[in-house]
């Protein structure tokens, strides 16, 4: 059995070390992409409470498929260049988005979302997949918040 859970007094990077950890505990020494993202999206979903959404698009043939994920069901292909996932995808840079209302193009899958962080996972430059975090809170994520996320990020590239 797995036994991972935040520590419900600690900081936000004590919260975002554990997760590394936690994740790549989970990770370590399996091939399987779709098994290591399901664990990473529920660990996500355990680890950062305020979030109603928290999983992945995966890059196939040119564009973003639905991967595994922990919230409501969510559309299942995105354009590059569309939406939040699609913007992170073309640029390959990260979107903290405060108000996602005001992002020119957001794709609503879930009404409640209000606030949402995507973070690219690259494999020799190329964007692989990237992780979506979605909260009903405005402005849920914060600098550390991407920071923690870059970091699993780059842990995941030749895991997934
Ligand atoms: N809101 C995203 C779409 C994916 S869902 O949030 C799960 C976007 O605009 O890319």
């Amino acid at each position: 059995m797995f036994d991972f859970s935040p520590d419900p007094n600690g900081s936000k990077a004590d919260l975002y070390r554990d997760l590394l950890a936690a994740a790549s505990a989970l990770t370590d020494g399996e091939r399987d992409g779709v098994a290591n993202m399901a664990n990473v999206a529920a660990l996500l979903g355990e680890f950062l409470p305020s979030c109603n959404w928290t999983g992945f698009y995966r890059m196939v043939n040119g564009e973003l498929v639905l991967g595994p994920f922990v919230g409501r069901p969510a559309c299942i292909r995105i354009p590059v260049g569309v939406g939040v996932c699609g913007a992170a995808a073309e640029t390959g840079q990260t979107q903290l988005v405060d108000d996602v209302h005001a992002f020119p193009g957001h794709i609503a899958c879930d009404a409640q979302s209000r606030s949402e962080l995507v973070v690219p996972i690259k494999q020799a430059g190329q964007v692989i997949a990237v992780i979506d975090l979605d909260s009903p809170d405005l402005a849920f994520f914060d600098e550390e918040d991407r920071d923690g996320i870059e970091a699993l990020a780059a842990m995941l590239a030749d895991r997934i």
